[in-house]
């Protein structure tokens, strides 16, 4: 805790959540639809008034100091550093930060970890320096501090999810226009995360080449963005060379399912939903092409074992599935999928 390191109390204490993405993966960097909810689980920073950094992560049990003015140095003290760097370079007067992080968020398991620490520790800043921000404006600042300062080329679906989103709620936006809506999630059903017990591998460089390829075919379909085409341009995407007609078709239909899934909960159609998060999970799988053999195993158990859909989650490459499942069913199905893939991490 802050006091026991510091010997004084924190002047504020904020927090944010992890998330999980329940429809519409891969698309928030091609201004598509998506549908996170947050986690019940926190990334807590108890904060102070300081000069420089000086922080210290529970998670790693480290301490670690820095001026404003040092360059960055690819650790984990970057994420804080660059939420200074973003408010600094907006004209804010933010000299420092003294703090104490800790988390029940896993890491780098593909559930959004970096964004609870960027948007908690915004939201420390806003707090100590009376900032006048909005929950939407430290999304933004947020994904910022996470492309230009630590350098990581991901979308916004992360910081918004944590920063606006709701407990219970899908959020679906908009990443075209940053709208939002609240979706409720159907009563009397439990959102299982699981873990596959295999750590990403390549993630960044096939995340960043996946984009590279959207790129590529918006540039060939003379369109600036994926969004600009909808399920009627299908055929024009069987011209493109190599896979670039599948990943541009991953998104198309995946910006279709985001809609139809949100119609299917607002219509408590809860069968369809689980249907259409498979449905997504195949395309990852065979358009996109970033699920793995273990990811592909544990969805199949998942739904074995009772699950109404399953898929994984995030960028892929490893790290964790979603499946729905009804609560009289759930103890059922936990240790159903822990007999038939042991390696699987219950959150
Ligand atoms: P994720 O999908 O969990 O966001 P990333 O690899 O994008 O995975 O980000 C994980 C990194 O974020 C960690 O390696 C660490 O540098 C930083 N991080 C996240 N949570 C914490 C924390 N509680 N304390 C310190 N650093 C953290
Ligand atoms: C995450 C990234 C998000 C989103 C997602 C794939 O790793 O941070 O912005 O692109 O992958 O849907």
């Amino acid at each position: 805790m802050y006091r026991d390191l510091f010997a004084s109390e924190p002047s504020v204490v904020a927090s944010a959540p992890g998330r999980v993405n329940l429809l519409g993966e891969h698309t928030d960097y091609n201004q598509g639809l998506v549908l996170p909810t947050p986690l019940p689980y926190q990334t807590v920073v108890e904060a102070s008034a300081t000069q420089g950094l000086e922080v210290y992560a529970e998670n790693f049990q480290e301490l670690k100091r820095r001026g404003l003015e040092e360059p960055k140095q690819g650790d984990w003290l970057d994420y804080l550093a660059g939420c200074l760097w973003v408010l600094r370079r907006r004209g804010y007067e933010v000299p420092g930060l003294r703090a104490y992080v800790r988390s029940q968020v896993p890491m780098g398991g593909g559930l959004s970890s970096s964004a609870a620490l960027e948007v908690a520790t915004l939201r420390a800043l806003r707090e100590l320096y009376g900032l006048p921000l909005d929950d939407l404006e430290i999304a933004r600042l947020a994904q910022e501090a996470e492309v230009e300062y630590v350098g990581v080329r991901c979308g916004i679906m992360d910081q918004m999810a944590s920063s606006v989103g709701r407990l219970g709620y899908g959020l679906l936006l908009d990443t075209r226009d940053l709208s939002t809506r609240l979706v409720p999630l159907p009563v009397g059903y439990r959102v299982a995360v699981v873990d596959s017990g295999v750590p990403r591998r390549l993630a960044e460089s096939g995340y960043n080449t996946r984009r590279r390829e959207c790129e590529e075919a918006c540039a060939r379909l003379g369109v600036s963005s994926l969004r600009e085409l909808s399920m009627a341009d299908l055929p024009r995407l069987e011209g493109l060379p190599g896979p670039l007609g599948r990943r541009a078709r991953h998104v198309l239909t995946e910006n279709t399912r985001v809609l139809e899934g949100v119609r299917a909960l607002e219509e408590g159609d809860v069968g369809r939903f689980g249907e259409l998060m498979l449905a997504s999970h195949t395309s990852l799988r065979d358009d996109y092409e970033v699920s793995t053999p273990e990811l592909d195993r544990l969805v199949e158990v998942e739904l074995r074992h009772g699950a109404v859909g399953a898929r994984l989650t995030g960028a892929g490459f490893g790290g964790a599935t979603v499946a729905l499942v009804e609560e009289a069913r759930y103890e059922a199905f936990r240790q159903g999928v822990l007999e038939d893939y042991p390696k699987a991490r219950f959150l």
